[in-house]
């Protein structure tokens, strides 16, 4: 399994994984991004891949902000290829790309997606910040920052 950047050709491979690794979450109908959303991702923003052969099992994709900081946008990993170190890998190298950068990241998270919340907190989103309504009424989100590395 490497850990390498998205190419243009994987762009498909990637969405229909995105349609599948949130089927456990809450809301998860809501949070797949559609084939166009990935065509342009791949091409424009930071997007890193867990591969073994043609095959993805996990992706992490960030993009700049008109916030002067980076957006997290999503990490997913497939079922069968969780639990062995492959979201740490994914969100580690965009945490490599923004110390390169010298850049803050942001991300949301569901409050009650507590796995994917300890990953980020031992990846350095420490700053918190609760959100209510975020969606719709009940449907809150957690606002996790991880600053700018001083150099
Ligand atoms: C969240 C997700 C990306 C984690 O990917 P993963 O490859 O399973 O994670 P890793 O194996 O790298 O584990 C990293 C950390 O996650 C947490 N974690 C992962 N699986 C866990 C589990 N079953 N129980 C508790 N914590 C767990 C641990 O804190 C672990 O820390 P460690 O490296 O110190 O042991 C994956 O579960 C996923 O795709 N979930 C569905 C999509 C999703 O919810 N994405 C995040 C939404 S914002």
């Amino acid at each position: 399994m490497v850990i390498t950047k998205a190419q243009i050709s994987d762009f498909l491979q990637i969405a229909e994984l995105d349609r599948i690794a949130w089927l456990d979450n809450d809301n998860s109908e809501f949070i797949p991004d559609g084939e166009h959303a990935w065509r342009l991702w791949v091409e424009h923003a930071l997007v890193v891949c867990a591969k073994e052969g043609q095959q993805i099992f996990g992706v992490a994709i960030a993009f700049p902000s008109i916030n002067n900081t980076y957006c997290l946008h999503k990490v997913f990993v497939a079922k069968q290829a969780r639990g062995k170190g492959l979201g740490r890998k994914l969100m580690s190298t965009l945490n490599h790309d923004f110390d390169q950068l010298s850049t803050s990241a942001f991300l949301t998270v569901d409050p009650n997606n507590t796995n994917a919340i300890a990953l980020y907190r031992k990846l350095g989103f420490t700053s918190e910040k609760y959100v209510e309504d975020y969606y719709r009424p009940q449907e809150h989100r957690i606002v996790l920052t991880r600053p700018a590395k001083r150099v």
